[in-house]
């Protein structure tokens, strides 16, 4: 079977969603909307399928198995739920799944309800390096973890953040933390489970936006690990840095490249240097841009798992730990404590 997608957006990761489409086989673009005319027409043209301003029309008309929401970030809940509830279509949604947690919430239930499946975009996680961690950490080859770190040191300027309104706000985007850093925390909280408590501070430095360039965390995890969130748009005059690092009592590993794509230190006490060095070679890859390889291998699961009933790997369930700990993280901000998980929001800004 053909699986038909429908896009919502054709914005920047709109062209991420087209190319990883047309290079699977069972999968193929069905149409595309959005509401800025000249975007929608030059994608419509540009692949050959049917374009439309109003994503309603779109899916009245047309024939299609999954709706891909790629607005900004503050409106993928109302559009998930709408999506959902009007057409019960299955819904693959872009990172963040959403800014507020009463939102990530509502989600879950309407796909539950609507019994259709929910795919967040992590495409990170099946970054070779990553998935190498993650079989490490499974296979408990760290013994007790110390440390996790995840460091993301980019340079997004004023041109960056005016391009779009949405850009910079605390309604639609999120700060640094959401935005940028969102793959890095989402792995942290893959390897090292479940947080406890976060104690955050932030800062606007070189950019006249209404959220925070600049953010330092700390996180206490369930295991009693202690994680490190350092996240900034502020490096200049370029980007320097976007990793993460695990810390066990038997081994060290940093995952490194401008989309976590590379394998910068494998090192553990039971493997000779030469094995080492083997990994870190055979797991490095070289992505084309920041978005990485990882859009066409997450698409692929997304048909995997409708094709055969599978469970996704990323669905809303876990698209909401992120969110959870990211409003913690603002929660912890504005009230200058730390904050304790699973708790309700009350003075995080984010979606607000
Ligand atoms: N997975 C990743 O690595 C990654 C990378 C970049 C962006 N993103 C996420 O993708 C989302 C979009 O980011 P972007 O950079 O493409 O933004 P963008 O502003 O370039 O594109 C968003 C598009 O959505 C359109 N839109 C808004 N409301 C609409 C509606 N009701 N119907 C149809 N179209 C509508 C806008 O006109 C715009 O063209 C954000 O949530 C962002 O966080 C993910």
């Amino acid at each position: 079977m053909t699986y038909r997608f429908a896009l919502i957006g054709c914005g920047r990761i709109s062209k991420k969603h087209h190319d990883a489409l047309r290079a699977l086989p069972n999968a193929a673009i069905a149409a595309v909307c959005d509401i800025q005319r000249d975007r929608a027409e030059s994608a419509g043209k540009r692949l050959g399928v049917p374009w439309y301003t109003d994503y309603h029309e779109m899916l009245e008309k047309e024939t299609v198995d999954v709706v891909s929401i790629l607005t900004p970030s503050g409106m993928h809940a109302e559009h998930t739920i709408d999506v959902v509830q009007r057409y019960g279509k299955h819904v693959v949604c872009e990172k963040p799944m959403a800014l507020r947690l009463s939102d990530a919430d509502q989600m879950i239930k309407a796909c539950d309800a609507a019994r259709v499946h929910l795919f967040i975009v992590k495409q990170n996680r099946y970054n070779k390096p990553v998935q190498k961690l993650r079989q490490a950490l499974d296979a408990g080859r760290f013994g007790r973890i110390a440390l996790g770190t995840v460091r993301v040191r980019w340079s997004r300027d004023q041109k960056y953040y005016d391009q779009d309104a949405w850009r910079g706000t605390w309604a639609q985007d999120g700060g640094v933390v959401v935005n940028q850093a969102s793959h890095h925390i989402d792995l942290l909280l893959w390897m090292l489970g479940e947080p406890l408590s976060v104690m955050a501070k932030n800062g606007t430095y070189f950019s006249n936006i209404e959220v925070d360039d600049t953010a330092a965390a700390i996180v206490t995890f369930r295991s009693g690990a202690l994680g490190i969130i350092e996240a900034t748009t502020a490096a200049r005059p370029d980007d320097l840095e976007g990793s993460l690092s695990i810390l066990g009592e038997r081994g060290s590993v940093v995952i490194g490249g401008f989309a976590v794509n590379k394998m910068d230190t494998w090192r553990f006490i039971d493997e000779t240097k030469e094995e080492s060095a083997a990994v870190v070679k055979e797991f490095s890859e070289m992505p084309p841009n920041v978005y990485g390889y990882g859009h066409e291998r997450f698409l692929e699961q997304v048909v995997d798992c409708l094709e055969h009933g599978k469970h996704a790997l990323i669905d809303g369930i876990e698209g909401r730990k992120t969110i959870e700990l990211f409003n913690a993280i603002y929660e912890s901000v504005e009230t200058r404590r730390e904050v304790f998980l699973h708790f309700d929001p009350h003075f995080s800004r984010l979606g607000r």
